[in-house]
């Protein structure tokens, strides 16, 4: 038996044992009474009764264990050009002082503190200060604007906003304080990092200088107290509040990055992702350094800061053993150098392993960049809710990837099923640790958004099927979330944009193909009587979404419809819409209230296809 199905198989036959072996490489403060508590069924929690510390596990437990010296964090900015490394013991400091500072500011066990800050190591220290202190940290990826702000700061309440006063893109600074001040109802204090490209106006009373403060210790947390709240897209336009724990995470988290990713300790990690995301929380922050890796903080793009080599300068440069990313990146990169020449330019001799994620991996570019790059390509599947891979080839117990097309196998600790007609990809119940216990303050949610379909199982939202040697295949998602260039939007906070035009009586939202970020959103308009098409209304209509969702949406079609086809009971066909601009077969469905509005759409959309 390969080491995958044996470990798969110990992970079957008793994943309380298998769990808690995984735990006993962490340092616990104080052991769990139960690995499992199910007492509460369809919510579980693991670890119950023990205490940890997530930022000791990440720093603390390396200068005890001999890596004190070791680089932690390095910095490298390919839009400033700045680059800056930090061993265990300066990263340690810093947190340990600026998790300092936040407690002087009034922070506690259990507050929550939203942080919207660029690619810069002080968003990573202040995440790892919060867990220091057992407060509980919101990050807002900083493409969004000020609605989605707005949004998460109204669900998570928070004590205090850690901001900066720009962050940079390619062709322009992006000033924060515009898009914080628009979200803000009630001033929250906030600590504001100044950057040389942009300044923040203080507002004396609200705002305080970056600054860290007299060092402080660990915050004994228990293994069920929220570490974060990380916000993803639902079908709404309201955001689910992704909750996940100190020691079910780090437990996970730990285990993952040897078996999983294949990187033991002292190696170098990059997650070229951003610390607003999921990955980025999981793959450039807690993993690893919960491993005791180097890990790779990377402000600039793929292509275009300043050349489509960047990803392989960096990789040569840091000795990086493993990367992950989107595959939208890797598309970016071959539609600029398709023959791969800037690889030429540098020695990738340490480099072992390309690991792309967050959106279907196109089986033109997973054999692009293996036959590129000479190493395994391997596709893997997760989301913000289970905040680790689900599926993988688990190069780390032996495995190497074998289908174009397929995101691997079911990673042990997760049995997967598929349901009903259109084919739903279900999770069994309990959900391993790292998953989420629930949503932040909304049980119920959780429990009607993930659980109520099918019970047993917490549904993924994703269709897909499974082949007769255990290959899993994703197809696509079930609801209405889209998915550009890795990022997860819902199709419901574009059209609450759209809908606040005064022109606008209704409108959807829906994703249509791209060859380079995978989808993009489409969004079809109906008029008000009296009101106008015009090229200036679809500029304000793009630009609204711009201005409230943000930039990262990509929203940049539009188009004015007489009607929209509906369901009987009056529920939007965006799927149906999807098909007919992507030039897919379907069935027109049998609930449709009129069927002749499709015609109209077929028409209006038939140069697209053409
Ligand atoms: N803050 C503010 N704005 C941001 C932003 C941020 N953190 N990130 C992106 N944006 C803006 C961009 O400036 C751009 O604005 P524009 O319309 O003014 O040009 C818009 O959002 C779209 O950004 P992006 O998706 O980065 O598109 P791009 O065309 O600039 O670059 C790629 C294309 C392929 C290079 C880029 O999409 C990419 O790197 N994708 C990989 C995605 C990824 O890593 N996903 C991780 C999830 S695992
Ligand atoms: P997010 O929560 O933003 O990480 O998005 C999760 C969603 O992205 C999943 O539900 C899938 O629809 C999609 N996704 C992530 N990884 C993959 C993959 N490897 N293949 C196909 N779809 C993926």
């Amino acid at each position: 038996m390969s080491a995958y199905r044996q470990t798969y198989q110990r992970w079957e036959d008793n994943p309380q044992e298998f769990w808690a072996e995984a735990a006993r490489q962490l340092h616990w403060h104080e052991p769990w009474r139960q690995v499992l508590d199910d007492s509460r069924p369809p919510f579980y929690r693991w670890f119950s009764g023990g205490v940890l510390n997530t930022c000791y596990n990440a720093l603390d437990r390396h200068l005890l264990d001999g890596r004190a010296q070791q680089l932690a964090l390095i910095y490298d900015s390919a839009m400033t050009g700045t680059k800056q490394s930090f061993t265990y013991q300066q990263l340690h400091g810093h947190v340990a002082r600026l998790a300092g500072k936040l407690k002087q500011l009034g922070v506690q066990a259990g507050d929550r503190v939203l942080i919207y800050m660029p690619m810069v190591p002080e968003t990573l220290m202040a995440m790892l200060a919060c867990a220091r202190i057992g407060a509980i940290h919101s990050v807002v990826f900083g493409g969004f604007a000020s609605h989605e702000l707005a949004t998460r700061i109204h669900d998570a309440q928070p004590r205090l906003i850690l901001t900066a006063s720009c962050g940079l893109e390619p062709k322009r600074v992006v000033e924060y304080q515009p898009l914080l001040e628009r979200a803000l109802d009630d001033p929250i204090p906030m600590m504001v990092l100044q950057r040389p490209q942009h300044a923040w106006e203080m507002r004396p009373g609200r705002d305080h200088e970056w600054e860290e403060g007299d060092p402080v210790d660990c915050h004994p947390t228990l293994a069920t107290d929220p570490l974060y709240i990380l916000y993803t897209s639902g079908t709404t336009g309201i955001p689910k509040g992704i909750v996940r724990d100190h020691g079910g995470h780090a437990v996970a988290l730990h285990w993952s990055m040897r078996h999983i990713y294949n990187v033991q300790p002292g190696e170098v990690f990059w997650a070229a992702s951003d610390m607003g995301w999921a990955v980025g929380h999981s793959y450039i922050v807690y993993g690893p350094l919960l491993a005791g890796c180097t890990t790779i903080l990377h402000e600039g793009k793929p292509v275009g800061t300043p050349d489509a080599g960047e990803f392989w300068r960096v990789i040569a440069e840091h000795g990086v053993s493993t990367l992950f990313t989107a595959p939208t990146a890797i598309r970016a990169i071959k539609r600029e150098d398709p023959k791969g020449q800037y690889l030429e330019k540098y020695d990738l001799t340490r480099f072992r392993a390309l690991f792309l994620a967050g959106e279907r991996l196109d089986p033109d570019t997973y054999h692009w960049a293996g036959q590129l790059l000479q190493r395994p390509v391997v596709d893997h599947w997760w989301q913000t809710e289970t905040g680790w891979p689900v599926s993988a080839t688990c190069l780390g117990l032996g495995e190497s990837p074998k289908k174009a097309g397929s995101p691997g196998r079911i990673v042990p600790g997760y049995k997967l099923l598929i349901k009903g007609e259109e084919g739903a990809v279900v999770l069994q119940l309990p959900l391993p640790p790292g998953s989420l216990p629930t949503l932040w303050k909304q049980d119920e949610k959780f429990r009607q958004v993930y659980l109520e379909q099918f019970p047993g199982y917490y549904n993924t939202g994703d269709g897909g099927y499974v082949d007769e040697d255990g290959h899993i295949f994703i197809m696509g998602r079930l609801d209405d979330v889209i998915i550009v260039a890795g990022h997860n939007l819902s199709t419901g906070s574009l059209e609450e944009a759209l809908s606040g035009h005064p022109a606008v009586a209704e409108c959807a939202v829906f994703g249509v193909k791209d060859s380079l970020k995978g989808q993009l959103p489409f969004g079809m308009v109906v008029l008000k009587a009296g009101a106008q098409e015009s090229p200036q209304l679809r500029e304000e209509l793009i630009l609204r979404v711009r201005e409230e969702v943000g930039a990262v949406a990509c929203f940049k079609e539009v188009m004015v419809v007489p009607r929209l086809p509906k369901t009987r009971s009056g529920k939007v066909l965006r799927s149906t819409m999807r098909k007919i601009a992507d030039g897919i077969e379907f069935k027109t469905p049998p609930t449709i209230e009129d069927a002749s509005v499709l015609d109209e759409i077929r028409e209006a959309l038939a140069y697209r296809r053409r």
